[in-house]
């Protein structure tokens, strides 16, 4: 029961575990990326919430002491029914990201960017309105991110292009914020600075998670307090060489150990028939 347990739909989310470690080089953490499904962005809010209840059923039977969603698109379609099935704290990144927008923008024109089905879900904006209900949101799906970070181009020429595309409708609605709701967007933070300009600030949910984890651990009086640095496990659904592959460039650093494991049946799902 010792470690934080982090999941998300493939390696994106391996941009948490960066922060987490960064911050709490103390702690073990299990990782898990349902590389098999990846990726969630396109997926319908029922099949991404089926999917994210057994990548949290998949973790919480390893014995963890928090839950984290790192994946945008996971916590957009399931964070309540995980908060109403799993009895342990459960910490997704979109509300840590919008607390930090809201704390952030000074003309409170805010703008989100994430995966199709996390822009649909408007769980950021909800979020947000519900921090400061006069910010004004604009929200704009970016899929074309995904590939570009994973292909290893993150600061090519085509990626300054199609974030031009993209953004043009935020630099438009003139934010001050920028929410970057997607694991892999943090990679692309020096291409999305250079579009957006000085003057738009990039929040970075990935970091914002980060310390929302190590206040609610020091609340639950369950950091660990032995001094000798944390390991970090890593879990994924499909075979492992391309998770090694494109997550060492992700994280800096080595990855293993890596274990390749079957998720639970869907059928376990709860309610799966009837929600
Ligand atoms: N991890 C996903 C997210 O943060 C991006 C990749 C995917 O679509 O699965 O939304």
């Amino acid at each position: 029961m010792d470690s934080i347990g982090i999941f998300d739909s493939g390696l994106g989310g391996l941009t948490v575990v960066r922060e987490v470690r960064a911050l709490l080089p103390r702690e073990n953490l299990l990782y898990l990326g349902d590389t098999a499904r990846v990726p969630y962005g396109g997926r319908s809010r029922e099949t991404i919430a089926r999917y994210a209840w057994e990548d949290a059923n998949f973790l919480v039977h390893q014995g963890i002491k928090i839950l984290v969603v790192a994946c945008n698109s996971a916590a957009s379609a399931g964070l309540d029914k995980l908060k109403q099935h799993f009895k342990l704290p459960i910490i997704s990144v979109i509300e840590p990201g919008a607390r930090a927008a809201v704390r952030t923008t000074k003309n409170k024109k805010i703008g989100v960017i994430g995966t199709r089905a996390t822009i649909n879900s408007s769980a950021y904006l909800t979020a947000l309105n519900q921090l400061d209900e006069s910010v004004e949101v604009s929200q704009v799906p970016c899929p074309l991110f995904v590939s570009l970070v994973e292909e290893g181009w993150e600061n090519h020429a085509v990626a300054r292009q199609v974030a031009s595309e993209y953004l043009a409708p935020l630099k438009a609605a003139r934010i001050d914020t920028l929410i970057l709701g997607c694991t892999h967007y943090p990679m692309l933070e020096k291409t999305i600075r250079e579009v957006m300009g000085k003057q738009v600030t990039l929040i970075n949910s990935a970091r914002e998670v980060a310390s929302v984890i190590k206040d609610t651990m020091e609340h639950e009086n369950i950091s660990n307090t032995e001094v000798t640095n944390g390991v970090i496990k890593y879990f994924v659904s499909d075979a492992p060489e391309r998770f090694v592959e494109v997550g060492e460039r992700f994280m800096g650093q080595k990855i293993q150990p890596v274990e390749q494991v079957k998720l639970i049946n869907q059928t376990l799902y709860p309610n799966h028939n009837h929600k």
